[in-house]
């Protein structure tokens, strides 16, 4: 049966869930993109490919069957909710580090005990709302917070699940505001505290010590910092099983890195490689649990930012391709100095131009792009920024009173 692929357009309130409208449209006609769809949908929007998101769950569940592993998706990444029941089909956990994104993970069809919530500032709601919902694993970051947990706890006559999280001191090699895993980040118990911690724990009435949780950081695509993380934890598993201390879920957190400057050709992750790389680096033991925590690699590539161009400028020493997205609907570009592939999906022409891709937000650092190759671009050409699944939508913002892009799905059924 041939398929049919459809477009559907959303347009959700990431803050208060709601859904003001759905279309869907027939783009059985459309050529690479439906033009139909652009025409119809104010710009920006952000496009998701669910059939690049469904493949990548696939390879994800190839990879891990037959091994005590589960992956739980980062909600952090991308809270859209129709992307999150995608995930929940594929039997996927949860990472969540706020109440509301343990909100709308319930919402997704989530189940509690798959999920876990991690975070250096849970409040007393938050940890109430988990203990509420018994979820699988609060992640703990600190002493005070292990205290207030188990006081929580006591109060609502129940019995918290926890890990420590524990700061390795392993430098990811990434940038520097998502590096989380070296001894000077918020990020986690120091490792050398890490015993009196367990020790506290196992004291406390109303704790349920499962595991250890790690995370080093994110947009990780060399496999050494992954291989050290291993090691670290072989020799703590080796240390408190000398004291009878065995841990029935290990946390290697996410971090898993994309490809951001050949999507095309990179559209899944190289799963095998990381995979394999705790396959055999890691020295689990019998009963042991492997949690992953992945955001990124599991939704980075199947989402676009798709606006147009509302201005070509030219400048004395530069030309301007000014475009109706701006920082407030990607911001990594402006924080980050992160680079996403900008390809004009329109422009029919042979000769290419240099831009400075920019928004039009009232920020010199709204810039998507500096001295972008561009085949000759003008006023109306639609412009895809790829990778954009990942990170875009979760962190946009409504400064300078701009609006939430509308969400456009594709899928072919
Ligand atoms: N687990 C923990 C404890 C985390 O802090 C994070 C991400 C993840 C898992 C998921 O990491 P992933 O697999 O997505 O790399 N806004 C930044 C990334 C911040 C990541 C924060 N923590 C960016 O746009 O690059």
């Amino acid at each position: 049966m041939a398929t049919h692929p459809e477009w559907i357009v959303c347009q959700f309130d990431l803050r208060t869930q709601n859904r003001e409208r759905i279309e869907m449209f027939d783009a059985l006609n459309h050529h690479g993109f439906a033009m139909d769809l652009v025409d119809k949908t104010p710009t920006p929007f952000y496009y998701y490919d669910l059939d690049v998101l469904h493949s990548t769950l696939e390879e994800i569940n190839r990879h891990i069957s037959g091994y005590p592993f589960m992956v739980h998706y980062a909600l952090k990444a991308n809270g859209n909710p129709l992307i999150l029941k995608e995930i929940a089909n594929h039997g996927l956990g949860a990472d969540l580090v706020s109440g509301g994104e343990i909100k709308a993970a319930i919402q997704a069809g989530f189940k509690p005990q798959e999920m876990n919530f991690s975070g250096v500032g849970k409040t007393d709601w938050e940890i109430r709302l988990g203990l509420s919902h018994d979820i699988g694993c609060f992640n703990v970051e600190s002493i005070p917070e292990l205290e207030v947990i188990n006081e929580l706890a006591g109060e609502m006559g129940t019995t918290a699940n926890i890990a420590f999280r524990v700061n390795p001191d392993i430098d990811a090699h990434t940038h520097k505001y998502i590096t989380t895993g070296t001894a000077d980040d918020k990020f986690g118990i120091n490792i050398e505290m890490l015993e009196p911690a367990v020790n506290h724990a196992l004291q406390l009435p109303n704790i349920h010590l499962r595991g250890l949780h790690f995370h080093i950081g994110s947009q990780i695509t060399q496999m050494q910092p992954y291989v050290m993380l291993c090691q670290t934890v072989n020799k703590l598993l080796d240390q408190f099983e000398q004291r009878g201390i065995r841990f029935e879920i290990i946390n290697v957190g996410g971090g898993l890195g994309i490809n951001y400057t050949d999507p095309d050709r990179h559209l899944l992750p190289d799963f095998e490689t990381y995979f394999n790389t705790f396959k055999q680096h890691l020295k689990l033991r019998d009963n042991q649990l492997l949690h992953f925590e992945l955001g990124r690699a599991i939704v980075g590539e199947c989402g676009s930012l798709i606006t147009r161009v509302t201005y070509v400028k030219e400048n004395r020493n530069k030309k301007f391709v000014i475009v109706d997205a701006g920082m407030t609907d990607l911001i990594r570009p402006a924080l980050y100095q992160a680079h996403h592939e900008i390809q004009n999906i329109t422009s029919r022409e042979n000769s290419r131009e240099m831009y400075d891709v920019v928004g039009p937000v009232c920020e010199s650092s709204d810039v998507f792009a500096h001295d972008c190759s561009l085949p000759l671009t003008r006023r109306g050409d639609i412009i895809a920024i790829r990778s954009a699944g990942a990170y875009g939508e979760s962190m946009s913002s409504g400064y300078n009173m701009r609006s939430l892009p509308q969400s456009v799905f594709h899928h072919c059924k």
